[in-house]
């Protein structure tokens, strides 16, 4: 063949390309071409309760080891005994090993209804518009000896009733953040309490390409489908510049190692050389009294580690997605809109981390978009991350979503956990995700039924 024949012929291919790309059936297409491996190789049949702890399928031998060694570090209970090998805790904390917050690697849970204290919640502080230099970021609730909590704080729920369209009742519940105490001085700010989410298929996540979350994003709404996510732009300590926000409730952390040294460090008090300070405000006097370790209390060896267990935990397979049943509910999903910001399927692009190769490359069904998007008033925080304003929050992945019951024992969704089910969530979505939620108040039972259906089989 000549040369102009075969460019006529890529030129003719690539159109056709464009033409099943843009197709909204593409995504059902797709989700049944790469059935039910949500993780691509790093894929693992697994139903258990352990369902988001195990390695990635793929993960060469080499690398086991590595691997079984941060898992250990994963559950170090820190403490502050010197005589210890991992000690630092504190001085004031919210928990003292990763693996207290994320349950079997999965979610911690919120409160229930009357229960004391915060459950498995981080505090974070709403500080949008005033820094709160007497606490920082969160309200440890928990500090080492002779030294005081920075605060005590309950939730309350208030139950909101409504309905269906076809008259089917539900109530929500929506929690208010009560502080009993505040121990170095009030709080000019509100507060708002998250859940730990899973870690399963963190590194890929890590390694689906910027170009193409940039390519996602539509901040002025140009296509004028009432959808316009905005990636979070955050300062990476790492690699000490700006980068796309990837991890979090609020996409407020660019890479795994970022959100490694940050969780030592805001959550357990566990300095690093990237945050080689403890967090000692002003105003807390035996905070810096008593710390025990005045050297750097995570060494680069401990954040490599850990982070290479949270960048290569499986994703766990989908179950029955040849049902009709389950096919028709995803069909559901995408009609009404859920799909445009929980993307079902993405390629993974190249790691810059070559240990990470075996996540290159890689058809994965994240079902996220990693985009902020405005939820509403409902939903809104007012907490400084990045360039994320009070309503927004990054899509949440969607991969595991039917085993969380089985992981954790209980279900509990949304940032704060307010959510008692997948329905309860869906109710909650406001903001650009209205009209996906207001279908969804429209629809009948049955077809209910056969979205969370399908949601069930992620
Ligand atoms: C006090 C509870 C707590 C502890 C302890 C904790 N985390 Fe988390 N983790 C959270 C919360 C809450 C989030 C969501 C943070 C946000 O919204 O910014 C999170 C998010 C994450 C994420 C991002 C998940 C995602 O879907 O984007 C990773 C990875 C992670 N934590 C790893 C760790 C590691 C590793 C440790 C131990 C060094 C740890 N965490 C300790 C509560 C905790
Ligand atoms: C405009 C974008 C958008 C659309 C459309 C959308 N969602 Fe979401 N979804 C989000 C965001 C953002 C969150 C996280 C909100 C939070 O935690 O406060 C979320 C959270 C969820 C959660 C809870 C996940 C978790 O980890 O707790 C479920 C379940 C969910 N969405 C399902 C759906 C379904 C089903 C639809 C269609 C009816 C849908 N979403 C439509 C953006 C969207």
């Amino acid at each position: 063949m000549d040369k102009k024949i075969i460019s006529t012929y890529i030129k003719y291919i690539f159109f056709l390309f464009i033409i099943f790309n843009t197709n909204i059936n593409s995504f059902a297409e797709q989700l049944d071409k790469h059935s039910s491996l949500s993780g691509g190789k790093t894929t693992r049949n697994d139903i258990t309760s352990n369902a988001f702890s195990k390695p990635a399928k793929n993960l060469p031998i080499k690398y086991r080891q590595i691997f079984s060694e941060g898992n250990r570090l994963f559950k170090v209970e820190w403490g502050t005994n010197p005589n210890q090998k991992f000690y630092g805790l504190g001085p004031t904390f919210i928990q003292s090993s990763c693996i207290n917050c994320h349950i079997k690697d999965g979610r911690s849970l919120p409160p229930e209804i009357n229960e004391k204290g915060i459950g498995g919640l981080s505090i974070f502080l709403n500080n949008y518009y005033i820094d709160e230099e007497n606490y920082g970021k969160k309200i440890d609730t928990r500090a080492i000896n002779n030294v005081q909590v920075e605060g005590k704080i309950n939730v309350d729920y208030e139950i909101i009733s409504g309905n269906f369209s076809d008259g089917t009742p539900y109530k929500l519940l929506k929690p208010k953040f009560i502080i009993e105490k505040s121990n170095f001085g009030k709080l000019r700010n509100r507060i708002h309490g998250r859940v730990a989410t899973s870690i399963i298929g963190m590194g890929l996540i890590e390694t689906i390409p910027e170009e193409l979350i940039f390519q996602w994003s539509d901040p002025y709404d140009n296509d004028k489908d009432g959808i316009s996510g905005r990636p979070n732009i955050i300062y990476d300590p790492i690699v000490k510049k700006k980068l796309v926000g990837r991890f979090g409730w609020k996409a407020s952390k660019s890479s795994i190692k970022h959100q490694v040294v940050s969780a030592l460090h805001e959550d357990i008090g566990i300095t690093t050389n990237f945050f080689p300070k403890n967090r000692c405000p002003k105003l807390q006097f035996n905070c810096k009294k008593e710390l025990v370790n005045k050297s750097i209390e995570a060494n680069d060896y401990i954040v490599d580690t850990i982070s290479f267990y949270t960048s290569v935990i499986a994703v766990p397979a989908r179950r029955d997605i040849n049902n009709e049943l389950i096919k028709n509910g995803r069909n559901l999903f995408i009609s009404i809109g859920c799909a445009k910001c929980h993307i079902p399927n993405v390629k993974t692009g190249k790691n810059p981390n070559l240990q990470f190769a075996f996540l290159n490359n890689q058809y994965i069904q994240p079902f996220t978009d990693l985009l902020l998007h405005d939820m509403g008033e409902e939903l809104a925080e007012y907490s400084k991350e990045g360039i994320a304003n009070g309503k927004e929050w990054r899509t949440a992945p969607l991969w595991g979503l039917g085993l969380i019951q089985r992981v954790n024992g209980k279900i509990r969704l949304l940032h704060d956990g307010r959510a008692r089910s997948i329905k309860e969530a869906i109710l909650w979505h406001g903001g650009e995700a209205k009209n996906s939620r207001d279908k969804f108040l429209l629809m009948k039972k049955n077809k209910r039924k056969l979205l969370l259906k399908f949601l069930k089989s992620l």
